[in-house]
């Protein structure tokens, strides 16, 4: 029996806890207050051994005061977990959550825990080789953050990053702010980051048609291989005559060599306006090529094409060469923010499932290739399922909606739900993070960002 004893009078602070197993515990305190999910306890064993309990749930008891249940922290000591009765336990000092939270080292720190301000959080930057799943609704500062995180991955780790940046947010990546600590600035101006931006010159985001697989060209072309076989079988008998032909020739050369199947085809290619844009590579440098050359950060401001067509197919030409890539076995970290823009539950027309199928490929089969997403969106369900419940890092940022946390308790098991439903009231920049990229479960404030933000809330115009 887990024997839940009475906190002492006149000693608010101190109760009684129990194990029935070395791993779990369970106390009693006087008030709520007393004890809150997600903070620490300093156990003292009857046989003097020193643990360290995390507080998971907490719940109110008939009459007065709350019962505390949790996990015994492995701190690396040489305790032997075992049973026991009747343990002191009392709140324990900053010193000794910082030591299981911290980690080594001060700039893989992406926030204060918010208990306690005095105790940074630190990424367990070789975790980083798992699935991660960033939700929280708008405006809770979930660009931002991730852009925290992402600094401290470019500065502390040589994991490459690849980010699809639907909003223009992260083109300034490589921009310090001012004030920022000369070492640190130094040190992240001698990391590679790119920024791809539609248009011309060296930094042009575009990918090259011909590098892409027939599938992958049949959707651009919107092209079914059985009921429009005919233009079908043309686009990969005209392949080899299409090389090296200049691209306003295209539809020409089409024609000429082509037959009818070759007169169809070209006139799908002008009906659809695709030599119009701008994201052609043709031979010039591609995405593709940028992300092969590993920068330690690749930003893809998809925000700036007029149509979603063209970030569709800038991130399917972008998935489908990593994909066939996949055996180098070379790490790279896939950021989608706005996910729900390229893997949403249900998809429009023939890029959007090629785009989405891909992504579900990587989510279930890519970890073991090297191929890690970290997913951002506003709610759990504008992803398709099969990506989110395969992450096993998450961070959650203020989300009031009962259904939300539910369907995030569900996904997300390793999440004690009473410190899940402490995100309904999380100030902006406040964030859950979980999963073994960090040690403990935690609420934190995000630190500041070093470089920066990119896009611009609109402001209401005043007098
Ligand atoms: N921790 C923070 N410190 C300072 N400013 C912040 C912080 N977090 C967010 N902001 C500011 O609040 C605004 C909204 O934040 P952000 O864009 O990160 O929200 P979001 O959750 O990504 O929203 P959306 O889902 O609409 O994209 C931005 O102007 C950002 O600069
Ligand atoms: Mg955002």
């Amino acid at each position: 029996m887990s024997a839940d004893v009475q906190s002492h009078p006149g000693d608010g602070a101190t109760t009684r806890a129990s194990s029935p197993d070395g791993r779990s515990f369970s106390a009693r305190a006087s008030s709520a207050a007393a004890v809150r999910p997600g903070d620490y306890l300093r156990i003292v064993r009857e046989d003097g051994a020193d643990l360290l309990g995390f507080v998971e749930e907490v719940t109110p008891l008939d009459g007065s005061g709350v019962s505390a249940a949790g996990s015994l922290i492995d701190e690396g000591s040489d305790v032997t977990p075992m049973p026991f009765t009747d343990a002191n336990a009392a709140p324990t000092s900053p010193d000794s959550v910082a030591r299981v939270v911290s980690g080594p080292d001060p700039e893989l720190v992406v926030g204060q825990l918010v208990s306690t301000p005095s105790v940074g959080v630190g990424l367990v930057p070789h975790r980083l080789n798992r699935h991660t799943f960033w939700c929280g609704q708008s405006g809770s500062g979930k660009t931002y953050a991730l852009g925290v995180a992402l600094e401290r991955i470019i500065l502390r780790t040589r994991l490459p990053v690849v980010v699809f940046d639907p909003n223009s947010d992260f083109v300034k990546l490589h921009a310090v702010r001012e004030g920022v600590d000369p070492a640190v600035a130094e040190a992240l101006a001698g990391r590679a980051v790119r920024v791809l931006r539609p248009g011309d010159g060296p930094d042009a985001l575009r990918i090259r048609f011909r590098d892409m697989g027939p599938r992958a060209k049949a959707a651009i072309l919107r092209l079914d291989p059985v009921v429009n076989r005919g233009e079908y079988n043309a686009l990969l008998r005209l392949a080899p005559a299409l090389q090296g032909v200049d691209p306003a020739g295209i539809p020409a050369r089409m024609r000429e060599v082509g037959g009818l199947d070759g007169e169809a085809l070209a006139q799908r290619v002008e009906n659809l306006g695709l030599l119009e844009w701008q994201t052609w590579a043709y031979d010039h440098e591609a995405a593709t090529d940028v992300i092969a050359g590993r920068p330690a950060a690749t930003v893809l401001d998809l925000g700036a094409f007029h149509s979603g067509d063209e970030q569709l197919v800038v991130a399917l030409a972008v998935l489908e060469d990593l994909w066939a890539r996949r055996e180098e076995r070379r790490p790279l970290l896939l950021v989608i923010d706005e996910a729900h823009n390229l893997c949403p539950p249900e998809p429009e027309g023939p890029l959007g499932i090629a785009v989405r199928d891909r992504i579900i490929q990587i989510a279930a089969e890519g970890r073991k290739f090297g191929l890690w997403l970290l997913l951002s969106t506003q709610r759990p369900s504008k992803v398709h399922r099969g990506i989110v419940s395969q992450c096993d890092n998450v961070t959650v940022m203020r989300m009031n909606s009962p259904g939300d946390l539910a369907e995030l308790g569900d996904l997300f098991g390793f999440v004690p739900r009473s410190i899940l439903a402490q995100s309904a009231r999380f100030r902006q920049g406040e964030a859950l993070i979980a999963g073994g990229f960090v040690a403990m479960p935690s609420i934190v404030r995000v630190r500041d960002r070093i470089t920066l933000e990119g896009g611009i809330d609109v402001r209401v115009p005043m007098p």
